[in-house]
């Protein structure tokens, strides 16, 4: 399979991955033949790329984050939490996080459990979604990338753990706000800004309550803004003075905030993401974990097509474990001339040759 843009996929044309909603239930099943009408509803609904099948890269592989059947489940627990939560009133509130945050947990030592278990680096991209309803997936985004920097950290398991509940709670504040302002397509006034801004003290102040939540857990969603230079909010913390969860967290929200597919804006492609986070490195974000996250999720993932700096032309057919910005590529043209018998070249094994680009055509 390889992705390309939803707006040059012609009709006819084999969907490889399926499409979700923000439910987690299938949409689009993989194997279905696109029509005009499903492409024009994908594009309508903000999916800017997909996988097809194609002769020359049927055998390419895309394995998802995590199991569809996980995923099904963790988006479930999340929705209802999350739900549920909201249409109580503040006694009862705490009792149901009670209750939640045992159903959440055990769904996390399970995404802990395949994330451990991973042959390849993770890849989101091939896990597609319309979502009518964004903070769902992006609970369950940001705790699959908030756990993969941790164990490329090599962090403890019980560390992994508070993370997990950190990243899925770490929006949490979002639900006390008025759901039109927080899916409002146009630019924020500077006082719908301070609104959601306000989403970081609410979460800490509903979850600290709490006693079976971890004080670590309320301090992620207090905290995920901050930045290590002074410049995040609510508080405009420092350095060492933002919790080590709570900067991790932050860099996998940047990271699944610009490469998920919004109606207002295209997605960026995973290595633009990761530019953000270089960028970023030292004065906003701790640079031992952009490093941990560059290891752990695949920044060319299979199936992109990317251009060489000696005017080669290919498709990412596997990852290299440990050189994650250095896959194997299968070369289909050189020179701008399509190649009749394609071939591998290992980025791994040519120190001299460059990804120079890359293309969703
Ligand atoms: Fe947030």
């Amino acid at each position: 399979m390889r992705l390309i843009s939803t707006k040059s996929a012609k009709p006819g044309t084999i969907l490889a991955q399926t499409i979700y909603n923000d439910n987690g239930q299938v949409l689009i099943q993989k194997g279905v033949l696109l029509t005009e009408r499903l492409l024009n509803r994908l594009s309508n609904q903000g999916i800017t790329y997909l996988y097809i099948d194609d002769e020359l890269t049927s055998d390419i592989q895309v394995q998802s984050a995590i199991s569809e059947k996980l995923r099904k489940e963790a988006t479930d627990a999340i929705k209802g939490a999350f739900f549920e939560i909201k249409e109580k009133g503040a006694y009862d509130r705490s009792y149901l996080l009670e209750k939640k945050g045992n159903q959440l947990s055990s769904v996390i030592e399970r995404i802990i459990n395949e994330i451990l278990d991973r042959d390849e680096a993770l890849s989101m991209l091939a896990d597609i979604f319309i979502t009518d309803d964004y903070i769902f997936q992006h609970s369950l985004n940001v705790t699959i990338y908030s756990l993969a920097i941790g164990t490329e950290m090599h962090l403890s398991r019980k560390e992994l753990s508070e993370i997990g509940l950190g990243a899925m709670l770490h929006d949490i504040g979002k639900i006390f706000l008025d759901q039109e302002i927080l899916q409002k397509p146009n630019k924020l006034s500077d006082d719908e800004y301070e609104i959601v801004k306000s989403h970081a003290q609410l979460g800490y102040d509903f979850l600290r309550k709490n006693n079976n939540i971890p004080s670590v857990v309320a301090h992620c969603a207090y905290q995920h803004h901050e930045r290590i230079d002074g410049s995040g909010y609510p508080r405009g913390l420092t350095g060492n003075d933002i919790h080590k969860y709570a900067k991790l967290i932050g860099i996998a929200d940047v990271f699944d905030a610009v490469t998920s597919n919004r109606v207002y804006r295209d997605a960026m492609l995973p290595h633009e993401g990761l530019e953000i986070l270089y960028a970023g490195a030292v004065n906003l974000f701790e640079k031992e974990m952009v490093v941990a996250f560059k290891k752990g999720v695949a920044v060319y993932p299979k199936g992109l097509t990317v251009e060489l700096s000696d005017r080669r032309k290919g498709i990412v057919v596997r990852q290299n474990k440990s050189l994650c910005d250095r896959p194997v590529i299968r070369i289909i043209s050189e020179d701008n001339k399509a190649l009749t018998k394609p071939y591998e070249c290992d980025l791994s094994k040519v120190v001299n040759v460059m990804i120079t680009s890359c293309h969703i055509d």
